[in-house]
């Protein structure tokens, strides 16, 4: 049994998020999509409308004979890890310039806990430059982003911003 954690904020998820959960179906039998709680910053959307949102597009992955499931943490990624009893912490690679970022993290929680390994996976090239981040600023200034996330976390966000 591979047990994996996908943690970030998801605010919004995107397609490059839903990739990388696709190709990790490929590899654990099991994928816990975790949203970090973080105080101090100001999300778009609450923990439960981001939980609710990752539930619905989740539900619609072919997802083979791994299970998908969806929680929230705070604290240290690690201790929550282990707490689930999983095996690895999956985290997507855009570019070079997310490498340096990732890998730090990545050798800090395997200092904290070595028997969680981080794995890193590519998305889909059409995804390199999509972020949360970028989605928002261009949704928000009335631009497309027609494709780069699931049709039912568009719709979400046009009613957030009114956009309908
Ligand atoms: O989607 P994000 O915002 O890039 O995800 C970042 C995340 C949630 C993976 C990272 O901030 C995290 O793991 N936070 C939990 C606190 C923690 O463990 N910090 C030490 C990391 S070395």
């Amino acid at each position: 049994m591979r047990r994996a954690i996908y943690p970030g904020s998801f605010d919004p998820m995107t397609n490059g998020h839903l990739d990388i959960i696709e190709r990790g179906c490929k590899l654990f039998d099991e994928i816990i999509i975790a949203i970090l709680v973080h105080p101090d910053k100001q999300p778009l959307f609450t923990i439960d409308e981001r939980r609710e949102m990752l539930l619905q597009v989740s539900g619609e992955i072919n997802s083979g004979a791994c299970a998908l499931r969806v929680d929230s943490f705070q604290g240290l990624l690690v201790e929550y890890a282990l707490a689930c009893g999983a095996d690895a912490i999956v985290r997507g690679i855009r570019a070079i310039s997310d490498y340096e970022y990732e890998l730090q993290m990545a050798l800090m929680n395997r200092r904290l806990e070595p028997r969680i390994e981080t794995v890193f996976m590519m998305p889909h090239e059409d995804y390199s430059y999509v972020s949360s981040r970028l989605v928002k600023e261009v949704f928000q200034l009335g631009g497309s982003i027609d494709g780069l996330v699931p049709a039912p976390i568009l719709e979400r966000m046009k009613q957030k911003l009114n956009k309908a």
